[in-house]
């Protein structure tokens, strides 16, 4: 099961203690998550969370946490972002959000059934907390002086306050609310066509519904849906007493090792086709390039831990310094995060580099994390990836450049098979008037982003000591050699 939380950085003045269009955008990209990923049986959120449960045999990218967690919670942002103007047409999206995500493994059905009882008693006690505290503020209480009225109040004395003091029946409010939302697929009969007498052509379809109930770990829920209860299994006993303890056993985390360099790779989910589909130029789509790039500035700006960032293609390296703690070394929330800030803001900023082309379906990025011991480790891992831009960009310059000449692909292939370095350097110069180091580097070299050296403030001509934020750069230089490193020490700070 994915669990993902939306780590917005501001809210977009979202109405409290509930604003009903923003839930409904919650719902609407968790019902895309549903139709993307098959293996996901159930889904239930409320506020800014939601739980995905994929079903027990699940074979999906073979069950690897990190690809799993980064995947779903980077498309969870792609769709966010593009259906955003839809729910709110008037408010511009002023941030790319972000989502952290992580894997809890059920042992049992009587696990979930549990986990499932805790999530909607939160959204309870949460939903029920948050209606008081709002009542009150809005009524000319401070903050300060609501949270006093409510410290140590039980569940009955806040619905006799809410009714009492503002005439609001709790129960009354809407289920949305009070109990959350969840989402599975249904068998329903769906009108395909008509035919030639005009009469409709049904089929029996899967589709993503929406259902509220009160007691979605209840065996009168449960037990009544067979899209349930076949693939995740059935529940035995209705549950007394929610033990959070008892599934909180269930979400050990993996930390990143201390004092190493985490590198987090991200790379787009089949790109081959996100590729085609968008027509991007063969091989290198200098747009689609810039993008990625402006994309990876943003990390660096959003993520004050990550120090340089080197991509090519459609992957993206992240490198966090050797102390962070960010999010106290947890991988899958850094992963999770990194991938769809990246994610939301490669949607967010499409239009801005493909003005003349719509984004035609929300593209994915899964992430992972490496942790590297030494710094001559880490710059072999980066010079690694370099070398592969280098020798992917000649393959596929010599390939496209053939394919384009009237070879069919297969005979480019043939035609390449083998051949070195320098063979292809001078196929492209021989056949095509192409010296392969005159092609744009940031088609032989990548990309890299890093901060310039932090300024230290001068105030009235004395250097007050501040430092001020280092400005970041992009820049496609050779990270193989040593030299770069040995110029700009201060970026691994080493
Ligand atoms: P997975 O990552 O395994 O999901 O598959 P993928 O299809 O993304 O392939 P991979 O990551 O191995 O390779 C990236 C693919 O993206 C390339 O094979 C290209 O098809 C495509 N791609 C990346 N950049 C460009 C570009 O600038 N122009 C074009 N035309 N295609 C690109
Ligand atoms: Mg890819």
């Amino acid at each position: 099961m994915v669990v993902i939380f939306l780590d917005f950085v501001k809210l977009h003045e979202f109405e409290k203690p509930n604003d009903e269009t923003a839930l409904s955008l919650m719902n609407s990209s968790s019902a895309a998550v549903l139709e993307e990923f098959p293996d996901i049986i159930f889904a239930y959120g409320y506020s800014d969370e939601y739980s995905f449960v994929f079903k027990k045999t699940s074979r999906f990218y073979q069950r690897r946490a990190s690809k799993i967690l980064s995947l779903v919670a980077s498309f969870f942002a792609a769709v966010y972002v593009a259906k955003w103007k839809e729910f709110f047409p008037q408010k511009k999206l002023e941030y790319a959000p972000s989502f952290t995500s992580k894997v809890v493994s059920c042992a049992s059905v009587e696990v979930l059934q549990a986990y499932l009882a805790w999530r909607q008693l939160d959204c309870h006690a949460n939903n029920q907390y948050d209606t008081c505290f709002w009542m009150l503020v809005k009524s000319g209480k401070s903050i300060s002086e609501a949270q006093e009225v409510l410290k140590d109040t039980q569940k009955q004395q806040k619905n006799e306050l809410l009714f009492q003091n503002f005439g609001i029946n709790y129960k009354t409010l809407p289920e949305l609310f009070r109990q959350g939302s969840c989402l599975f697929k249904k068998k329903v009969d769906e009108t395909v066509k008509h035919d030639e007498n005009g009469n409709p052509v049904k089929r029996l379809r899967r589709k993503a519904v929406f259902v509220h109930s009160e007691n979605i770990s209840g065996i009168n829920f449960w037990n009544e849906q067979p899209s349930l209860y076949n693939d995740l299994g059935h529940f035995t006993k209705d549950i007394g007493k929610i033990e959070p303890d008892f599934i909180r056993l269930f979400q050990f985390e993996n930390k990143l090792l201390p004092l190493t360099w985490a590198v987090v790779r991200i790379d787009g989910c089949h790109f081959h086709r996100f590729s085609d589909v968008h027509e991007f130029e063969k091989p290198n789509d200098e747009q689609a390039l810039k993008l990625m790039n402006s994309c990876a500035v943003a990390v660096l700006k959003e993520f004050e831990n990550i120090h340089f960032a080197y991509g090519v293609s459609d992957e993206y390296s992240f490198v966090l310094k050797k102390e962070s703690e960010l999010y106290k070394r947890q991988s899958s929330k850094i992963i999770s995060a990194v991938t769809s800030f990246f994610t939301s803001t490669y949607v967010l900023q499409w239009g801005e580099f493909f003005p003349h082309k719509e984004l035609k379906y929300p593209p994915s990025f899964d992430g992972r994390a490496v942790c590297y011991p030494t710094y001559n480790i880490l710059l072999d891992y980066l010079a690694w990836r370099q070398v592969d831009c280098h020798i992917n960009n000649q393959y596929n310059t010599c390939f496209w450049m053939l394919v384009k000449s009237g070879k069919t692909k297969t005979q480019s292939q043939d035609y390449l098979k083998g051949t070195q370095t320098r063979e292809k350097n001078e196929l492209l110069s021989r056949q095509f008037g192409i010296e392969y180091n005159s092609l744009p580097q940031i088609f032989r070299m990548g990309s890299s982003v890093f901060r310039l050296k932090e300024a230290v403030a001068v105030e009235n001509g004395v250097v007050s000591g501040k430092k001020l934020e280092g400005e970041v750069a992009l820049d496609h230089c050779n990270i193989i050699e040593r030299c770069f490193w040995e110029e700009h020490p201060h970026i691994l700070n080493y």
